[in-house]
């Protein structure tokens, strides 16, 4: 297949949610259920956000977190399902990999269930004795309602 066609943005504003909704609901499986509201914030406190297009689709999508220094995390690593096996997963974390706010950092972390081959391709190693992780319950809910409460009480 000829891939020659597909374009990497890294330019947020072109970015459509409810595309992106769409891929995670098909392609994702810890992301099907994703509110548009939750997205929009993981997106704007995101950086790199990379999205890969298909004319005026969007397929595929990954965005990293960072410090700018020590640590960085990739997350939501998708290409849609009719277009996996062309190179362009590799491609899409390549260019999260490149972009100057990943790319100094001294170690660029992610979390995969079954995916561990295809990373490892990339570079990546197996870190899996030194993550933990709280689940923090329901916080974007809690804080608007303390959020509510404290306008009340004014
Ligand atoms: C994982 C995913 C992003 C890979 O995208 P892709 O476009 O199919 O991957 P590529 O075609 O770029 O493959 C890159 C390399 O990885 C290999 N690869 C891809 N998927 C693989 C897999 N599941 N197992 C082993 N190797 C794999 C390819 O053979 C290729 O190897 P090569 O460079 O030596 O030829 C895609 O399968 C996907 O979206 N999966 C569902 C979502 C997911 O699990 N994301 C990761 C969450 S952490």
């Amino acid at each position: 297949m000829d891939s020659s066609h597909i374009q990497f943005c890294l330019d947020k504003s072109k970015i459509d949610l409810n595309q992106i909704l769409q891929l995670l609901q098909v392609g994702a499986f810890w992301a099907k259920s994703r509110s548009r509201e939750k997205m929009e914030i993981a997106i704007t406190n995101s950086n790199p956000v990379v999205t890969v297009w298909d004319n005026e689709r969007i397929i595929g999508f990954a965005r990293a977190t960072s410090d700018g220094v020590y640590r960085a995390g990739i997350w939501d690593v998708v290409i849609h399902p009719d277009y996996r096996g062309w190179g362009l997963g590799r491609k899409l974390v390549e260019t999260v990999l490149t972009h100057p706010d990943v790319n100094r950092v001294e170690r660029v972390y992610l979390t995969t269930t079954n995916q561990q081959s295809f990373y490892e391709r990339i570079g990546f190693e197996p870190n899996s004795s030194t993550t933990m992780v709280l689940y923090n319950h329901s916080p974007l809910e809690s804080i608007y309602q303390q959020e509510l409460k404290v306008k009340a009480e004014k």
